[in-house]
C-alpha cells in the first residue's frame, strides 16, 4: 500500500524540473525496497540520513513500498529507535513537518541490534529481513554509516550470509567516506569490496556531489552556450577553488588528528570540484560517460615531485590546535592546505588551479572563481579595470556572479566592476535547496551512480594526493605554517599566489 502523505508538495524546483524527474516515485522495478543502515545509532543516521529519507517520503519520492532497518551495536526496541530518530529530526531536519506525517512514516522504521564482526548476527539479519519482506523478492540498499575499517568485515559477512546475490531484487551498497587513507589502502579496500560486489552495486559517497550548487557547475557550463567557448586556456587566466570552514574540529578531534585536511577535504571534495570545472562535456549524463570524463581530468594532472610539493603546496595548522582536547600535543596534522595544480591537456595547459581549504577560518565560504584574462589591448586606464570573473558560490548564499566592467558615468574613461547576480533563494525561494543526502539517497535507490565516485576515480585522486602526503609526512616539507584562527589562513598561502602575480579573492571582493 502507498502510505506516503498525499498533501506534501515539493518546493524543490531545479533538480526535479531538470533531471531525474522521470524516475520520481519509482524504485525502478516496483518491488519492496528495504534500506538497511549499519551504524544506525550514530550521528550521521540521526542528523542526515533519516531527515533526508523522511523528506523524500514527504515529497512522495521514496519507493511506494519501502522500509528502513537500523542495525547497530546499541540495543534499541523499534519504538526507542523511532523516538531517537524523531528527536534528531526535530533538532537537525531544518524543515517543518507535522505529527501526522511522522506517524505515517515511523512504522517503516525497524531496528535490529547486532555485532558487525559476528557472522551469526548477519544470518540473524538475513532471517529478519526475509520475515519483514514477507519472504518475497525485495530490493536492498545497505548503507555503511560507520568507519571504513568496518566495510570489509561487513561486506564479507553480508556475502557469506548470501545477502548480496541479486536474483530478482537488486542489492546495492553505499559506502561513506573516507575511502582509504592513501592509495594503497584505497586499492586494498576496492579489492576487498570487489570480492563480494560488482562495481555497479557500489555507491561511494562524496556528499559534495549531492549539493545542488555543485551539480550546477555542470548546468552552468553545459546548459548554456555562452560559457563553453571561452572555458579554456585562451580566455581563462586561472581558477581558484576555496572550501573555507569557520568551524574547528567539532566533536571529531581524535579522528581528524589522524587524518588532516588533505585526506579529509582534498582527496574527495576539492578534487571533485576541480573535475567538474575542468572536464570535457560528456556525451550524456549517464554515470559512465560522466565519470569517464572526470577520470580523464584527474589522469591529466601529473603527480607532484617532492620538489614541486615544496614549492606548490602549503600546509598549515591553526594556532592552538595542539591544545585541543584529543589532539596529540606534538601533532603536525595540517588543518589548512593550499595547492597549485596544472592539468596537462589541450584545454588547460598552463592554467593554474589554486585549491585551498581549512578549518577555523574567517568565514564558511565555498566558492569557485574563474578568473578571465585581461583584454588584449589596454584602451582604457588599467588601474580602474579588473578582469572578468565568474564566481560560483557553492555555500552559503548559493548563486552565481559574473563580474564585468561598466563605464563610470560622468567620467571620461573610468570603469567600475559590476556584477550580474543570480541567487538561489531569490530565484527559487528560501527552502529550495535540499540536503545533499536527499539527492544521493534517491539516486542510489534509483540506481543512478553518476553522483558517486567510481573505483578508478578514487584511486586516481589518491595517486595525486599520495606524493604530497608522503613529502609532508616523511620530510616535513614544506615547513608547517601557522595561522591565526578566524583569518583566511597563513601568509605562505598568499605567497603561493603572489609568486605568480596573483592573489586569493576572499568573500565578495
Ligand atoms: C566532511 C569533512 O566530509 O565535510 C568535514 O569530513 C567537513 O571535516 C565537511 O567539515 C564539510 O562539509 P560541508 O557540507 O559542511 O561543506
Amino acid at each position: 500500500m502507498d502510505d506516503r502523505p498525499q498533501t506534501v508538495k515539493s518546493k524543490n524546483g531545479l533538480p526535479s524540473a531538470v533531471r531525474g524527474q522521470k524516475n520520481m516515485n519509482t524504485s525502478s522495478n516496483g518491488l519492496l525496497t528495504t534500506i538497511i543502515i549499519f551504524g544506525a545509532s550514530g550521528d550521521l543516521t540521526q542528523r542526515k540520513l533519516i531527515p533526508s529519507l523522511f523528506n523524500l517520503f514527504r515529497k512522495r519520492r521514496t519507493p511506494k513500498k519501502f522500509q528502513i532497518v537500523g542495525f547497530g551495536a546499541t540495543e534499541f526496541t523499534n519504538e526507542a529507535f523511532q523516538k531517537h530518530l524523531l528527536k534528531g529530526l526535530k533538532e537537525f531536519a531544518g524543515y517543518e513537518f507535522t505529527t501526522e506525517e511522522w506517524d505515517v512514516f515511523a512504522p517503516n522504521l525497524h531496528y535490529l541490534s547486532g555485532k558487525y564482526k559476528e557472522s551469526s548476527d548477519f544470518q540473524k539479519l538475513a532471517d529478519y529481513l526475509t520475515k519483514l519482506e514477507n519472504n518475497e523478492e525485495a530490493n536492498r540498499l545497505f548503507y555503511m554509516a560507520l568507519p571504513p575499517t568496518l566495510f570489509p568485515t561487513i561486506i564479507e559477512n553480508l556475502g557469506s550470509s548470501n545477502q548480496l546475490h541479486e536474483n530478482g531484487g537488486w542489492r546495492r551498497v553505499v559506502l561513506e567516506k573516507p575511502f582509504g587513507t592513501d592509495l594503497e589502502s584505497a586499492i586494498t579496500l576496492n579489492k576487498q569490496v570487489h570480492k563480494a560486489l560488482h562495481e555497479n552495486q557500489i555507491y561511494r559517497i562524496d556528499h559534495y556531489l549531492g549539493k545542488e550548487t555543485v551539480q550546477n557547475i555542470l548546468f552552468t557550463r553545459f546548459a548554456n552556450t555562452i560559457f563553453e567557448p571561452i572555458w579554456n586556456r585562451n580566455y581563462i587566466d586561472h581558477v581558484q577553488i576555496t572550501v573555507a570552514e569557520k568551524v574547528g574540529l567539532e566533536h571529531r578531534a581524535g579522528f581528524y588528528d589522524s587524518v588532516g585536511v588533505l585526506r579529509d577535504m582534498f582527496q574527495n571534495h576539492l578534487l571533485q570540484l576541480l573535475t567538474l570545472v575542468a572536464m570535457e562535456p560528456p556525451a550524456s549524463f549517464s554515470a559512465s560517460a560522466l565519470r569517464n570524463e572526470k577520470v580523464k581530468v584527474l589522469s591529466a594532472i601529473k603527480p607532484m615531485t617532492p620538489e614541486q610539493v615544496s614549492t606548490d603546496t602549503v600546509r598549515a595548522q591553526y594556532k592552538g590546535y595542539t591544545e585541543e582536547k584529543d589532539v596529540q600535543a606534538d601533532s603536525t596534522t595540517p588543518t589548512y592546505a593550499a595547492l597549485r595544480l596544472f592539468i596537462n591537456n589541450w584545454r588547460w595547459k598552463g592554467v593554474p588551479f589554486y585549491l585551498r581549504s581549512g578549518k577555523n577560518l574567517a568565514e564558511k565560504q565555498s566558492q569557485i572563481i574563474i578568473q578571465f584574462k585581461e583584454p588584449p589591448l589596454a584602451m582604457f586606464p588599467m588601474q580602474t579595470m579588473k578582469p572578468n570573473m565568474l564566481v560560483l558560490y557553492l555555500q552559503p548564499d548559493e548563486g552565481v556572479h559574473l563580474r564585468f566592467e561598466a563605464k563610470s558615468p560622468d567620467k571620461v574613461n573610468e570603469t567600475k566592476s559590476v556584477d550580474m547576480e543570480f541567487h538561489y533563494d531569490e530565484a527559487f525561494g528560501k527552502t529550495a535547496i535540499p540536503e545533499s543526502y536527499e539527492r544521493l539517497l534517491l539516486d542510489a535507490i534509483q540506481g543512478d551512480a553518476s553522483l558517486f565516485t567510481r573505483a578508478d576515480e578514487v584511486e586516481t585522486a589518491w595517486s595525486l594526493i599520495d606524493p604530497i602526503l608522503q613529502t609532508w609526512e616523511t620530510h616535513q616539507t614544506p615547513p608547517l605554517a601557522v595561522y591565526k584562527p578566524s583569518t583566511w589562513g597563513p601568509a605562505e598561502a598568499d605567497m603561493l599566489l603572489a609568486k605568480d602575480g596573483r592573489r586569493w579573492l576572499n568573500e565578495d571582493e
